[in-house]
């Protein structure tokens, strides 16, 4: 991954993305759902290496939810094919790979295979410190959940905000700064909802696969703008 771009005054140092609008781009096609998923990943792609470029600190997608399991099977393996496919080109590439990963989500819903080369994934880029967060079977309300149950073993009787913090799923990542949802729907549909106390949110109706560097561009050209007070004056 190459040289340096910039874009604004204040650059955020975390951004997550909501990639929506798959469907409804293949669908404008006459293709299946399928076909939006596919270059879904080439969006992927392309904004994740823009977002090297750009020198963030950590980056975020918001793959698969909690929730998407209840799509019609063929759409679920077609993703979930994607996400293999995509992994295991990453794994063969790991040493020209900058970014730790680290995978947001319960691993326990997905096979052994899968769930193996999550971890290898994980612990051969551990030392890095800038990260990608791929979320995948994640659900903000699970993840909240999956934290308290961590301190429940723990047997801790208090804790404070950066103890509950630690026991997140993002627990290596910097405050969230921004937000992106593509698609034109209003809403984090159960997305990082503690880090997403104090970030700012961006839409756009642009689907997901026509979203790249120029429309990453713009909500960080936006963000800087904004002034942000973190509940103060
Ligand atoms: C939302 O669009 C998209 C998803 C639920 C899946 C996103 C997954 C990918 C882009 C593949 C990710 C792969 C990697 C390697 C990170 P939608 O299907 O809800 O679109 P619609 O709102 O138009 O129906």
């Amino acid at each position: 991954m190459s040289d340096t771009a910039t874009v604004g005054a204040v650059k955020p140092r975390h951004i997550a993305f909501i990639m929506d609008g798959n469907g409804r781009w293949a669908k404008k096609r006459g293709m299946p759902r399928e076909y939006g998923h596919r270059f879904g990943v080439k969006a992927f792609q392309n904004v994740l290496e823009h977002c090297d470029k750009l020198g963030l600190e950590a980056v975020t997608f918001y793959a698969f939810s909690t929730e998407n399991w209840k799509r019609p099977k063929r759409e679920v393996d077609a993703i979930l094919k994607l996400m293999d496919t995509y992994l295991g080109e990453c794994e063969k590439k790991i040493d020209d790979y900058v970014f730790r990963i680290v995978f947001l989500g319960d691993k326990a819903a997905f096979d052994e295979k899968r769930r193996a080369r999550m971890e290898r994934l994980e612990e051969s880029t551990k030392n890095r410190t800038r990260v990608l967060n791929i979320a995948l079977n994640y659900g903000g309300r699970d993840e909240i959940v999956h934290a308290c149950n961590r301190l429940l073993d723990e047997k801790r009787t208090s804790v404070t905000e950066a103890d509950f913090a630690t026991m997140l799923y993002t627990a290596a990542s910097p405050e969230l700064d921004l937000i992106v949802r593509t698609g034109g729907d209003l809403r984090i549909s159960n997305f990082l909802l503690w880090q997403a106390a104090y970030a700012e949110l961006y839409f756009t109706n642009v689907l997901w696969p026509d979203f790249g560097p120029a429309e990453v561009d713009a909500a960080i050209a936006e963000f800087s703008l904004r002034k942000r007070r973190f509940g103060g004056v």
